[in-house]
């Protein structure tokens, strides 16, 4: 949540670097945004309400060499011009933005306002800029200031400064992600590589607990709290820069989905060894927990089924925000297995953390190489979607529940039969994601589009699944949609239904098939209008959309369609669906 990207170095547009960086991590908050440049010795802030999408960098070329720009998703205080980053001492000559939360930043600003600081806006953010400049007061130099500052936060912070002082772009983090970008002469500092992928491809990765001071030229490291200064090692990424754009279409929700025609087969792509220690892992453990956020959830929901019909095994999944609650059954031979696209959602980490108190390993499934969570893992499995950019979550979800189905397989010993199934349902989603059958979906978008309430249900893994198409349905198009269990229907929810009211019936070719249909005619017979997905019609459909058979993966499957009609659902109702309101791509708050 939040974006921030600065500039130091030789080039002398610094302003048009970080507006042009900045719009590439627009999917982390884009309610407002803000940028700070120096110029002749003096601070200049721009900043507005609305995205930065609409901002023309050209308009920010005048002569600077240093810069720091911001996107937000406000937690303190509105969305007013006041309240975006970046923000600025009282004296005109700090200015910083910032990612994240300090929790008492109202005890802070008491104290700040009794020195007789002057606060211009209801952000929790400001205070950073005026505590360093009160520890400034009382240190030896600005460093020094910026880490006595961050010894009194609470929460979590990444922030960049800039001072009218020396030309030095100085950056903190613990809790909320920042990588450093390492150029000729000149270095960026932001919260996702995209930012300065066009510029440079080698990365420092910024730790918890640590600052970084750069004139472009030279760049150190320090530990916040001894002042120590400690080596990185340069990483080199292999992010394809053409990977992180639209390209034909005009969404990235759209490219996305499509993307799901390869990215099957790379999940399932894994170092056999790899695939392997992790399954002993798991045979080891003392219980497996699963746990994630949402979508990401959702996807560890499935694989309490794949783990329970493939292996036999039962694993637990909790919400990750509710994960902290069971710390008293985990012991050191404890497995948490975390999910995530961009490896840095805040609950996701808590939940970590609580694991690795009481000495229980880790596994990550993520996205994101290099991200916070997977650097924090005993051991990680890479997906290799590429970049995700709508909020909306399609390919890592599809990609991630391939990776979990495959491990699920190697537990069972046949790891051989999952990649053999999973290729084959690659195979399979290759060729049903064709024209005609986008049209047809965007066909029933356009028959539902009016509609206040859509219920979607499913059985076994389907059940997730529902959950998840809700949550797709919900996100994009504003549209209220909620997923059941097919046979809690007739314990409470069946009352919703009426004449018309679409329903969604998530069915598989397997055992559960039989009950899906039962729980279908049910609704049918209060007026529901059903939506059938699934490899076979029905005479209870009123309208089907046909998904490949998939076996143990059709949870795979059935969820692609669904993010079909997601998207033109948002589209038809007018509706951005690669930025839905209040949301943002990476959750790095609580
Ligand atoms: C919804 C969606 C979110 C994420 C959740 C976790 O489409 O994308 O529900 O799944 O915020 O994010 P990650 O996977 O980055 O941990």
């Amino acid at each position: 949540m939040c974006g921030i990207f600065g500039y130091v170095g030789n080039r002398k547009d610094a302003g048009r670097i970080v507006v042009r960086g900045i719009k590439s991590l627009e999917y982390r908050g884009y309610d407002s945004w803000g940028v700070a440049r120096m110029i002749d010795g003096d601070i200049f802030i721009e900043k507005n309400v609305g995205k930065i999408g609409g901002v023309n960098p050209e308009s920010f070329s005048e002569l600077s060499s240093i810069a720091i720009a911001h996107t937000r998703w406000a937690t303190h205080g509105g969305v007013t011009k006041e309240n975006a980053h970046p923000h600025i001492s009282c004296d005109k000559k700090i200015s910083v933005v910032h990612n994240g939360i300090i929790e008492n930043y109202q005890e802070l600003r008491e104290e700040l306002k009794n020195k007789g600081h002057t606060f211009t806006s209801e952000t929790d953010t400001e205070i950073i800029c005026h505590m360093i400049a009160e520890n400034l007061k009382t240190s030896k130099d600005l460093p020094e200031a910026v880490r006595i500052t961050c010894q009194r936060f609470e929460g979590r912070y990444g922030f960049l400064i800039i001072n009218t002082e020396t030309n030095e772009l100085i950056a903190a983090r613990t809790g909320s992600p920042l990588i450093v970008g390492r150029g000729e002469d000149e270095t960026f500092i932001a919260s996702d590589i995209p930012a300065f992928m066009e510029h440079t491809k080698t990365v420092n990765y910024i730790d918890d607990g640590e600052m970084v001071i750069t004139d472009g030229k030279e760049t150190r490291f320090y530990e916040i709290n001894s002042g120590k200064e400690i080596d990185k090692r340069n990483v080199e990424i292999t992010l394809d820069i053409e990977e992180a754009k639209k390209g034909e279409y005009e969404h990235f929700m759209l490219k996305e989905i499509m993307d799901q025609k390869d990215t099957i087969a790379r999940a399932v792509n894994q170092d056999e060894e790899q695939i392997q220690t992790i399954a002993n892992a798991i045979r080891d453990a003392q219980g497996t927990f699963l746990s994630a956020c949402g979508t990401a959830g959702k996807v560890c929901m499935a694989s309490e089924y794949f783990f329970s019909v493939v292996a036999e095994k039962h694993v637990n999944f909790t919400p990750a925000s509710e994960f902290p609650i069971y710390h008293h059954f985990l012991v050191p031979e404890s497995l948490l297995i975390v999910v995530s696209q961009s490896g840095e959602t805040a609950d996701v980490l808590e939940a970590m953390k609580v694991a690795k108190s009481k000495r229980a390993k880790v596994l990550a499934v993520v996205n994101s190489e290099g991200s916070t969570i997977d650097r924090e893992a005993d051991y990680t499995l890479l997906i290799n979607a590429g970049p995700e950019r709508a909020v909306a979550s399609t390919k890592a979800a599809t990609g991630q529940m391939a990776v979990m189905l495959l491990v699920a397989y190697a537990l069972a010993d046949k790891l051989n039969e999952g990649r053999a199934v999973l290729l084959e349902t690659a195979s399979m989603i290759n060729d049903m994601l064709n024209p005609r059958y986008m049209e047809h979906v965007s066909g029933i978008a356009e028959n539902i589009k009016e509609e206040e309430n859509v219920y979607i249900i499913g059985k076994s893994w389907n059940y997730p699944m529902a959950l998840e198409s809700a949550i797709k349905i919900q996100e994009v198009s504003y549209v209220h949609a909620e997923g059941f269990a097919g046979g809690e229907l007739k314990h409470g929810p069946i009352a919703l239904i009426q004449k018309g009211t679409p329903c969604i019936a998530l069915i598989g070719n397997d055992e559960t098939k039989m009950d899906t249909l039962s729980n279908t005619i049910e609704l049918k017979a209060r007026g529901a209008h059903i939506i059938g997905v699934a490899p076979e019609n029905n005479e209870v459909f009123d309208e089907w959309i046909k998904v490949p058979d998939a076996e143990t993966a059709q949870a795979i499957v059935n969820i692609i369609p669904i993010q079909v009609l997601a998207y033109y659902l948002a589209i038809k109702r007018g509706k951005d669906p690669d930025m839905p309101r209040n949301l943002a791509k990476s959750v790095t708050v609580k």
